[in-house]
């Protein structure tokens, strides 16, 4: 097949653009050449998505589907969806479990009310602060440009591997590594729902090849995996010295940690946050998604640190992991308290 992707040279465009080769299709690729190389292997066209003029040297290419992974600005997606629209029969997008209006409340399956959002959107990719209305919106703009049946929608939730360029499994494996007393957030029993990139391009590819629309919670369907075993396994993957202390999630919140980016994939077992870790993942089990093991995904991002792969953080997100200082200062009053 004749792909388009938009995106392509980051994280989960990347194992995208892989898988497809990989499957021996033609990959042309659209981005700016800022956030990372191209694979090899595409066609590499430039461009911005915010211009018109840019999204315009698509025009008149045989394609048999595009992938939009890049898409967070609805404008952006509604721009690219309608300038292919009637010349490539399918548009698949990525969208994000955030799109949910109760998605870290309530448990979402697909059917759920997603923000209100508005295809004509517009403003900078790097403002993330509306980021699950914006995602609602980009499904929009694509849903009015093709018609349902020529639509795959893929709403992901946290995403690990190879390339992350949020950098939260990535800060575990160094941090770890470092060895010494490790503070670790209470519960190591806590279920928590992650998906590899690359289980995630799978799926994404086998349903273009069909041209086999739907939407999807891509996320691994009743996990077992915990942050025990994922903490646990940065330790063995790592061959670290080091010894994880479990720090009751209620001194932390006391101590001012910071959920999510201070201390990455903790998430406080609260109303607010119980369903991030639940999200129902049948229908794409169903569909063929296939998740491996977390230890594969450890392993594997540990190897590709290791190659000397770096995190490129995406421009206008928090920096991710605690300060050394602060880490010693909490675990201090943490073991004080018990002692
Ligand atoms: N990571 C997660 O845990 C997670 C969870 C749920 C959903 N998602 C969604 O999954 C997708 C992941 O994206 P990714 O970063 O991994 O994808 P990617 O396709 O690997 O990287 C982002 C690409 O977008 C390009 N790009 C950015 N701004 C552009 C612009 N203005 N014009 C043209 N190209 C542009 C970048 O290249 P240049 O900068 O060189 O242009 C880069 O190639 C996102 O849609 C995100 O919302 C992620």
């Amino acid at each position: 097949m004749r792909l388009l992707v938009f995106g392509g040279s980051s994280f989960v465009g990347r194992a995208v653009v892989t898988e497809a080769l990989s499957r021996g299709h033609a990959v042309t690729t659209f981005n700016r050449g800022r956030s990372g190389l191209d694979v090899p292997g595409v066609e590499a066209v430039r461009g911005d998505r915010a211009r018109d003029e840019d999204i315009g040297v698509l025009a008149g290419r045989t394609l048999d589907a595009a992938i939009d992974v890049s898409g967070l600005v609805p404008a952006h997606v509604r721009r690219s969806s309608r300038a292919l629209a009637g010349t490539v029969p399918f548009y698949a997008y990525v969208s994000s479990v955030s799109a949910y209006r109760y998605g870290d409340s309530e448990p979402a399956d697909e059917d759920a009310p997603l923000h209100e959002g508005r295809a004509t959107e517009d403003g900078e990719p790097t403002d993330y602060s509306a980021y699950g209305r914006r995602k609602s919106g980009c499904e929009l703009a694509v849903h009015q440009a093709f018609p349902a049946d020529s639509v795959l929608i893929v709403r992901p939730g946290s995403i690990i591997g190879p390339h992350d360029n949020l950098g939260h499994l990535p800060w575990w494996l160094c941090r770890i590594s470092r060895g010494g007393t490790v503070l670790a957030p209470e519960d190591p029993g806590r279920v928590i729902q992650l998906i590899d990139a690359r289980d995630l391009a799978a799926f994404v590819v086998g349903r273009v090849e069909e041209q086999s629309g739907g939407t999807f919670n891509t996320v691994v369907d009743a996990p077992t995996s915990t942050m025990g075993d994922l903490l646990d396994e940065c330790v063995a993957t790592t061959g670290a010295r080091a010894s994880l202390v479990w720090v009751d999630e209620t001194f932390l919140a006391a101590h001012s940690a910071q959920p999510w980016y201070e201390v990455p994939l903790w998430l406080p077992d609260t109303a607010d946050f119980r369903a991030v870790w639940a999200v129902p993942g049948s229908a794409a089990a169903a569909a063929g998604l296939n998740c491996r093991p977390l230890d594969q995904s450890v392993h594997d991002t540990w190897s590709w640190l290791q190659s000397g792969g770096t995190v490129r953080t995406l421009p206008g997100l928090p920096a991710v992991g605690m300060n050394p200082e602060k880490e010693k200062r909490l675990l201090a009053a943490w073991l004080g308290r018990r002692a």
